[in-house]
């Protein structure tokens, strides 16, 4: 495993890292969900990210069972807040900041999270009160920094102008081959203000890793087959997005990678980026997603992946 600085803060974070979205506590039972931790855990990954909302609180009640054995200085833990917690619990104002660390914490079964992370910018309280409250959680001890998640430039750089206020460290961004918005501003901007990224859904929830076939129903045991949660790969499973993708493969095997590896070496390409945290269904998963750990890809084929997914990207 390779360890990279997250922005200006002290966090070294793991190239790899491991979410909790539709996995732990929702499609992901207690038993694999332990065996996926303890695996990301030997190969050298020391960063785990969850949010309050990820099954409504379950998939941190099951991270807290599962990390409670491990020191707590042995691994980078993340969360958020924003999303509906109840039907009146939601947003970052200074009462619901204050309420959902606690309830995190609670379920996360630790006094601290090396990251509290805003999951989205809260239109409905000031920025100042936000920023206030995040500042608070951070003097009170309870997260050590703070990030955002899907901010827009403007935002950003208005929580920067803040005085007295916490500064952010980190940007969580959605960043794979198939959607590469941030590149666009979010990265260049977040450089200049010592903010590094730790990019969500870097295989495009699996679509990346070659096995969903245009025309053809998705493999048995697959997140896009699943009856519940299988709507969200929409965005990628289109046909000529995944007729594209298969066109990836002649590339991976020339460099004897996985797609996987492919996908997540080229995020890794990106010095603005930390992390790439994967999500993972089973150990076997985690182990050759790993394998994109210190993968240089070279220009040539960067320029050839370029044109295999012109007009199915997202810019
Ligand atoms: N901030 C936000 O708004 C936001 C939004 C989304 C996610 N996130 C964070 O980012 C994390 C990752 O998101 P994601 O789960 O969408 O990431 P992803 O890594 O793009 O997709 C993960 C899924 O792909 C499949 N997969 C992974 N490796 C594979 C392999 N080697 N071979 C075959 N299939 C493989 C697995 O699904 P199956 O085995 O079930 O098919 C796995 O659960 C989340 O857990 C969360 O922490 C944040």
């Amino acid at each position: 495993m390779r360890y990279r600085r997250l922005g200006n803060s002290e966090l070294q974070v793991s190239e790899i890292s491991l979410g909790s979205w539709l996995t732990f506590g929702v499609t992901v039972d207690r038993d694999q969900a332990g065996a996926c931790l303890h695996r990301a855990f030997d190969l050298g990954i020391n960063f785990v990210d969850t949010a309050n909302m990820y099954g409504r609180g379950a998939a941190e009640s099951l991270l807290g069972e599962l990390l409670s054995p491990y020191r707590r200085d042995a691994y980078v833990l993340a969360t958020k807040a924003y999303y509906p917690m109840s039907e009146t619990d939601r947003g970052l104002s200074r009462v619901q900041i204050k309420k959902q660390i606690d309830a995190s914490l609670m379920r996360l079964r630790t006094d601290y999270v090396d990251l509290y992370q805003c999951h989205r910018y809260d239109h409905d309280t000031p920025l100042e009160e936000t920023m206030e409250a995040m500042s608070e959680v951070v003097a009170a001890g309870k997260a050590r920094y703070i990030g955002f998640s899907q901010w827009s430039p403007r935002r950003i750089k208005a929580a920067h102008k803040l005085d007295h206020v916490t500064r952010f460290v980190s940007s969580q961004p959605q960043y794979s081959m198939l959607y590469r918005k941030p590149e666009r501003k979010v990265f260049s901007l977040c450089k200049k203000l010592g903010i590094g990224q730790i990019v969500w859904s870097p295989l495009a929830q699996g679509v990346l890793t070659g096995k969903y076939a245009p025309h053809q129903p998705p493999p048995a045991g697959s997140r896009a087959a699943h009856r519940k949660i299988g709507r969200k790969t929409r965005r990628f499973t289109d046909d000529n997005v995944l007729a594209a993708v298969q066109n990836l493969r002649p590339i991976a095997e020339r460099l004897s990678l996985s797609m996987s590896q492919l996908a997540l070496a080229w995020v890794l390409k990106e010095e603005s980026v930390s992390s790439a945290i994967i999500g993972a269904s089973r150990p076997e998963q985690i182990e050759q997603n790993v394998g994109a750990v210190g993968v240089k890809l070279d220009t040539a084929t960067v320029r050839e992946i370029d044109d295999v997914l012109h007009g199915v990207v997202r810019h």
